[in-house]
């Protein structure tokens, strides 16, 4: 570097970058834009790259989604960072567990959040366990579900597997060894967009000094589902932690420990991201696209161009055959890929299959719990067990939130 004053600003910048958090005061932010400018000066590629959150909640199809963004040549994608701050979290004793403070958590989430944005891998050290040697480590969680990072320049060309079509996930973990976060790194440099997703942060709001960042140009695509459909899948998927509800969906009475709270809060959490997003505040605005589930179902490929429209990502031809090949019955995929849909109609029926899976009782108790958020989303009640049955009528009602800004 010729100039020194550069220098120091820059290393201003990067202790500023540990602790934007805290960030208060008109001085620090006004260095924090100089620091931007110079950022752009010293590396082309932050002004032009984009960031992507995909904001949603376990079980709300974001695998579905995120595949959407991980498809595309044009995008470093990440699935579930926080995962590794959470369990980094979690591993206290549990008298500290119970104090722990929920501001410091999501600051960690933030702090990682933006530390990937800028292609910074190795700020994950932090909370990966076992910790990595060298940078490299074979504990970065779902690993095969980013393309990048089983692709060259992080893992060397597995042309026939590639060529076959085959969904990552079943060659990489084996193929591709662990994981060297100096090449992951220079493979995020390289992409135009940096796209996660995440199931971990409570509130769109909790984001609002990420998204107001001067160093990011952040976008939040937030996926919203039916939540029967996502207390549906989640009984289905962690059958052990959902005991109870299992029982009362068997039995048709509700045993008096079943635990409402988890559900509760997640219909909670989503109305509240949703009524911030579509009043568009000035910090989010032109920033922030909602995208229900069922729609995306039903209609994939002309979701797909709206969601690529609002991040900015041209159309291409490898997220088509995608879109394709797992929304299509006669496609050859092996079993364990489960996105599949058999056709746009049959997707629509897979989307609303939690009809056929839940006892009315809990619909019933759901709903009462969950009816501003229904009303607010456009899914209709069930009024009885024949029109949950009923799979011709439709409970999820056409709605357009928003043009995309
Ligand atoms: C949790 O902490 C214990 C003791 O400090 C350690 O032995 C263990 O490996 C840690 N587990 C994880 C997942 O980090
Ligand atoms: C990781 O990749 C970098 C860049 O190619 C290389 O210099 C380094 O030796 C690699 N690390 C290990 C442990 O192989
Ligand atoms: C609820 O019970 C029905 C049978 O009564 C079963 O078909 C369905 O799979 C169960 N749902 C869940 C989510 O376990
Ligand atoms: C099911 O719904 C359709 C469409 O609303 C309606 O025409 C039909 O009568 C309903 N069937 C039953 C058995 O209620």
């Amino acid at each position: 570097m010729e100039c020194s004053w550069k220098t120091v600003l820059l290393l201003v910048c990067a202790s500023l970058g540990v602790q934007y958090t805290a960030i208060r005061t008109l001085t620090r932010s006004i260095l924090l834009l100089i620091c931007g400018l110079t950022q752009d000066i010293q590396n082309n590629h932050h002004s032009l790259s984009k960031h992507i959150l995909l904001f949603a909640t376990t079980r709300s199809g974001s695998s579905f989604t995120g595949q959407l963004l991980n498809q595309h040549p044009g995008v470093f994608y990440v699935f579930e960072p926080l995962y590794h701050v959470q369990q980094a979290f979690s591993n206290t004793s549990s008298r500290q567990r119970r104090t722990l403070d929920r501001r410091a958590l999501l600051g960690a989430y933030r702090d990682l959040l933006l530390n990937l944005y800028t292609c910074d891998l190795r700020f994950m050290e932090n909370y990966i366990r076992p910790e990595p040697q060298e940078h490299v480590t074979g504990a970065f969680f779902r690993r095969s579900s980013s393309h990048a990072l089983c692709t060259p320049p992080v893992c060397p060309a597995k042309s026939e597997a590639v060529a076959d079509g085959l969904p990552d996930e079943t060659w990489c973990p084996k193929d591709c060894g662990a994981l060297n976060l100096t090449l992951a790194s220079a493979s995020c440099l390289s992409k135009g967009h940096v796209a996660i997703k995440t199931v971990r942060v409570p509130e769109i709001a909790d984001l609002r000094t990420l998204i107001e960042d001067p160093r990011l140009d952040l976008k939040v695509l937030h996926l919203v589902r039916d939540p029967r459909a996502i207390l549906a899948s989640r009984m289905m998927a962690f059958s052990d932690q959902f005991r109870a509800w299992k029982i009362w969906n068997a039995t048709r009475r509700q045993p008096r420990y079943v635990d409402l709270s988890q559900i509760t809060s997640t219909c909670k959490d989503m109305a509240a991201s949703v009524e911030t997003g579509l009043r568009r505040p000035s910090w989010l605005r032109g920033r922030y696209l909602l995208v229900r589930y069922e729609d995306l179902a039903s209609n994939p490929e002309e979701r797909a161009s709206e969601i690529h429209r609002f991040v900015g990502l041209q159309k291409d031809s490898r997220v088509s055959s995608w879109i394709s090949q797992n929304t299509n019955r006669d496609a050859c995929s092996p079993s364990e890929w489960n996105f599949r849909y058999s056709t746009t109609r049959d997707s629509r029926a897979t989307a609303e299959s939690w009809r056929l899976r839940l006892d009315y009782d809990i619909v019933k108790t759901l709903q009462s719990l969950c009816s501003d958020t229904l009303a607010l989303l456009g899914y209709k009640q069930a009024h009885s067990l024949v029109q949950l049955r009923n799979m011709s009528y439709s409970l999820v009602e056409a709605r357009t939130f928003q043009p995309p800004l």
